[in-house]
Order: C-alpha cells, then structure tokens, then sequence
C-alpha cells in the first residue's frame, strides 16, 4: 500500500520537522534520572506570579464551555499593560499558533521570505511548509545584521522578513535605529513581524517601542508571550500587536476558539502588576549575570544576553559536553541543534539551580579538555 506522500502539498514532504530537542520524558529515561534541572528550553523557571494559579483553578468549573472568542476581556488588560488599543490585539495559544496564522496569512507557495541566522527555527520552518523560498541570512558577528537582511529583503522582493528581539539564542538585542533602518530599508511591501517572546527581560525604558510602529499603521507585526516572565509555557497563551485592518484579517485564518479559558484567567489574573514583573525581571537578570560570571571565569565565552538564556561558546564539543551534563540531571541546549557547533545555550534559573549548573559546565568542560590533552600527548 502506497503512503501519503501523493496527498500531502509537497513542500512539506522536503522540509525537516521543527525540533526543539528530545522530551524531558525521553531524556529522564533513557539516562534513569529522578530530577533534572531544565535549562534547555528557556521556560519561566520562577513560575507562575503568585496568585496565578489559583485563578486558572477557578476557571476549570467552566470547562464544558467554550471561551469567550472575542476575548474583550483580555484583550483590554493586554491593551492597558501595553499601551495599545483592544482592536490591535490578537490573542492565541502561543506564539508558535501566531506563527502558523501569520505564514497562512502572508505567504503563498514561491514567495521569498528572509530570516537571520541563528534565530529561532519555527519561522523558516513555518514557511518552508508553506512553500515559501526562504532566504537566510548569516550574522557572522553573531548579532543581527540589519543592512544585510533589509538587502536581501529587497533583493529577492521578499513579502515577510523575521526578526527575534531580544533573539533567541544569542540574547542579543536591535538598537532602535537599527530597527529604524530595517523598516525604512524594507518599505510597505513587506510584512515585518518582530518576536518579543524575550522582551520582558529587558527594562521598559530600554526597549524598541514597536507598539508605535503598529499604531502608526506600518507593516509590523509584534508577538509577545505569556510563556516566558509570567511563568505559563503550559497554558499556551501568546498576542500579536498588530493594525486592526490586519487583525480582522487574521481572524478569518485563526482558529475561532484558540485559547482555552484556563490560559485566559491565569493570563488575566498576571497582567496589571508591572511592579511584581520588574523585580522578577530583575531577579532573573541577576541570576544571568551570575551564570554568564561564572561561565566566563571558568575559561567559557557567554555572550551578553537580554533575555532569560545565556549562550557561551564552550571551548569543547558541544554534543560531547551536553550529554556528559545529561547524565548529571543538567539538561542545556547544544549549540549544533542551533547552527552554532561548539556552543551551548543555558536558562536561567534560582540561584541554587544557577550554581549547581555552572559547576557542573565547568567540572565537565574541564574532563573533556583533559581527554582531548591525553589524547594529544
Ligand atoms: C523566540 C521565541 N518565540 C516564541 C517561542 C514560543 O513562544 P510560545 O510559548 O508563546 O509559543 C519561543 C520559545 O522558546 C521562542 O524562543
């Protein structure tokens, strides 16, 4: 019996499946561990705002029922706490689902899109599938290179070009004008969608306000998450800011109810409260500096983050060193998954966690460099 691979569109059938590294499941037993430490997957490691769960808990007597779809109310907390309008965002269950709604929006089989490399993997992915020809641009000094994206942008007439700010895995940041010239440089007929998923790390005064580009009506999309600082990668629950004139076209391809109201209340019940955010902000900046000091000072090179994950060029085989670190419950991002061999990506996490995982990146690090000096002598 034939497959269905003469029914599937075939560009899927040349594109990879998105993989964010194996399940914490599949890792804990094929190493027999009890606990890990997660920093693999740049979760919210503080957890939930206090309180939170106990209101996602009072929406499990409603389950029967669908959710609300328009979402007014979270809609207008989103618009309080951003400073934009109810009518400019767009709730989903992640910005993953945002992803798909944008590309099924945007982009038809042979358009050109442009993404910077590294970045992170579902935006390519994501229009890959759509049968987009997606362009990828090196960053050879790891961060952003705006004059080289807008330029392929224009090169190739692309219809949608990709940037992650604070992105993921460098942590790098844009400076404001360089976001300035990306979107002089590209013009209106191209849609440029800026992930923030990483934007509550940094301060609010030092942040590019993308928020005036939608609401001046430019071609930007922005997509921010609850996943991250607010501690509910669970729940699913994400918003594009957007122009309403796009928004109502978004919604004749998102799904009519797809974000379930667990996600709502507990996305609620964490808006409004700038100031419990600024310290756990501040929290998980110090806990970064005290990874990215330790790394540095044990012979590493970490770059300078503004998001939740320090990235560290290693010295030694990233594979190499991340399993060793497996099998001491220490989970972390290797580079070579991202494009970046010889280096690996590590959350941040409470200080006891913090310490106990720069140890053992260091205790391993220098195992292998001894291997690699007997091997040599
Ligand atoms: C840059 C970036 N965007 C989006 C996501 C996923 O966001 P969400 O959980 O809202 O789907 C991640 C998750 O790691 C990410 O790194």
């Amino acid at each position: 019996m034939s497959g269905w691979e003469h029914l599937l569109r075939p560009p899927l059938l040349e594109v990879g499946a998105y993989r964010p590294g194996p399940s914490l499941d599949e890792l804990m037993a094929r190493h027999g561990l009890e606990a890990v430490d997660k920093l693999n997957w740049n979760e919210g490691l503080w957890g939930p705002l206090p309180g939170v769960l106990d209101a996602a808990a009072g929406a499990l007597g409603d389950t029967w029922a669908y959710p609300e779809h328009a979402y007014n109310t979270l809609r207008e907390a989103i618009a309080r706490e951003t400073g934009a309008r109810p009518d400019q965002v767009l709730p989903g269950h992640g910005i993953q689902a945002l992803i798909l709604t944008l590309v099924n929006a945007f982009i038809e089989p042979g358009d050109r899109v442009v993404v910077p490399a590294p970045t992170y993997g579902l935006y390519a992915q994501a229009c890959r599938v759509a049968g987009a020809q997606v362009e990828t641009v090196e960053s050879p000094e790891l961060a952003i290179d705006v004059e080289r994206l807008a330029a392929a942008v224009r090169r190739t007439a692309a219809r949608m070009v990709w940037v992650c700010d604070p992105n993921n895995p460098t942590g790098l940041r844009l400076a404001p004008d360089e976001w300035d010239a990306l979107l002089r440089a590209v013009g209106p007929d191209c849609v440029v969608v800026a992930d923030e998923a990483y934007m509550d790390y940094v301060p609010p005064v030092a942040r590019v306000r993308r928020e005036e580009d939608v609401a001046e009506g430019r071609r930007v999309v922005v997509l921010r998450t609850f996943s991250k600082i607010f501690g509910l990668a669970g729940l699913r629950l994400g918003y594009a800011l957007a122009d309403p004139r796009l928004v109502h076209w978004l919604h004749r391809v998102q799904e009519p109810f797809n974000v379930n109201r667990v996600a709502l209340a507990a996305g609620l019940a964490s808006l409004g409260r700038p100031a419990e955010v600024a310290e756990r902000r501040a929290v998980a900046v110090a806990a970064r500096e005290r990874l990215a000091a330790a790394l540095g000072a044990g012979g590493m090179r970490p770059v300078d983050s503004s998001a939740n994950f320090v990235l560290a060029e290693l010295g030694v085989d990233d594979g190499e060193l991340t399993g060793r670190l497996v099998r001491r419950g220490i989970l972390v991002r290797p580079g070579t998954e991202l494009g970046l061999p010889g280096w690996a990506r590590i959350t941040v996490a409470p200080d006891d966690v913090m310490d106990r995982a720069a140890a053992a990146l260091l205790d391993v690090r220098a195992e292998l460099l001894g291997a690699e000096a007997r091997a040599a002598s």
